[in-house]
């Protein structure tokens, strides 16, 4: 999306690839909104490393760098024969996969790549390596911008809109899920109001979603976590959308930030129209509960402090907790299908436990 710094604006996508240095290419999320910074990854590990550490988050986009990191990867091979590259492409799929566990994205990204690097020279595959990272953040951000025209219908002139974390397009590789909806509207000349949920203990939706719809001029607010509830008993808010970083397609059971759970019962009980939006990619065929999805814990620092900038513009972190206190810090949560109004796709809106009946449509490859 377009991004203005220093007074010029620019488009840019939230990860990329400089094949003449090998090199990943990503916006440093963690400075924003204060900083506006490009950085790169020397390796595949680093590259992993950014993952985890949050440099790069958000289901897609954290898909195209590991498929960037395994292309990444493959082409810094420098030995002989396909059992050797075979060998280390497995040990570097094996690092980007183990970079963060909820999202689906990664996994699938991956898997696809590895289905279809079949060239017999290493040349080939490692030429087909990055063909293939590229084909996935082009169809990411294709199918982000398609699920926006099928969600557009739902946003009507004067909506209230709520969004839990960042699901815009620093979530993918360009115009986001639970945002692309709004930047149709936009588009098409409506004009609507976001809330958007602050997302402790990281503030997703504080930093990132609120910075996303400044820059393309969205009127929004950012309320607190806890305060979606009051909005909704007063009539201040008339649908929800989120994203998910794994919604299965087997139960319709939707994995997302932690809190999303919180505002679907909310929802359900005010009687407002809760939808999550996904590109194919965060659809896992595969798992029969929700149960199964691993729920990242991180550290609980996040929970007992804050980050943020000192008035001379330094960032900081400020301890916010009961010094000597200890925390719970679950990152995800998991929203079971009766509480989802709709889950709005590339191809369409679903009822999430119609999903699997609508497989074949929807591209699921594993089989059944
Ligand atoms: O921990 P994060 O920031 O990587 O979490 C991901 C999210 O931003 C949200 O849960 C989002 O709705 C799904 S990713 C598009």
């Amino acid at each position: 999306m377009k991004v203005t710094h220093h007074g010029t604006s620019r488009h840019y996508r939230t990860v990329w690839f400089d094949a003449p240095r090998n090199r990943v290419r990503l916006i440093e999320q963690r400075l924003l909104p204060h900083q506006f910074k490009i950085v790169s990854t020397a390796d595949y590990r680093e590259t992993a490393c950014a993952i985890t550490d949050m440099v790069v988050r958000g289901a897609g986009a954290i898909g195209a760098t590991a498929a960037y990191g395994l292309a990444q990867g493959v082409r810094a091979f420098r030995g002989r024969g396909l059992k050797a590259l075979e060998k280390h492409t497995a040990r570097v799929h094996r690092t980007l996969a183990e970079a963060r566990p909820t999202a689906v994205d990664p996994l699938n990204a991956m898997r696809s790549m590895l289905a279809q690097m079949n060239g017999p020279t290493v040349a080939e595959r490692q030429a087909q390596a990055l063909a293939l990272a590229e084909q996935f953040a082009d169809d990411d951000a294709a199918h982000c911008q398609a699920l926006g025209q099928v969600g557009e219908s739902l946003i009507h002139d004067g909506a209230r809109v709520l969004t839990h974390c960042n699901a815009g397009w620093l979530a993918f590789v360009d115009h986001g899920s639970a945002t692309a909806p709004l930047y149709a509207a936009q588009a098409n000349g409506k004009s609507f109001h976001v809330f958007c949920g602050e997302t402790r203990p990281r503030s997703q939706g504080a930093v990132l979603t609120a910075w996303e719809l400044a820059q393309q001029g969205i009127p929004h607010d950012i309320i607190a976590d806890n305060a979606a509830g009051h909005l909704m008993q007063r009539g201040e808010i008339d649908l929800v959308i989120t994203g998910s970083d794994r919604t299965l397609g087997r139960t319709g059971e939707v994995a997302n930030k932690i809190g999303t759970y919180t505002k679907a019962v909310l929802a359900k009980r005010h009687g407002i129209p809760f939808y999550v939006a996904i590109p194919l990619s965060t659809i896992d065929w595969e798992l029969e509960s929700g149960a199964a999805i691993p729920i990242e814990e991180r550290a609980e620092e996040e929970v007992l402090s804050a980050w943020g900038v000192t008035p001379s513009g330094r960032r900081q972190s400020v301890l916010v907790a009961n010094p000597g206190s200890g925390a719970r810090n679950p990152a995800f949560d998991v929203t079971p299908p009766e509480l989802i109004t709709g889950i709005i796709t590339p191809l369409g809106c679903f009822k999430p436990r119609q999903l699997w009946k609508h497989r074949v449509k929807l591209g699921q490859t594993v089989a059944v």
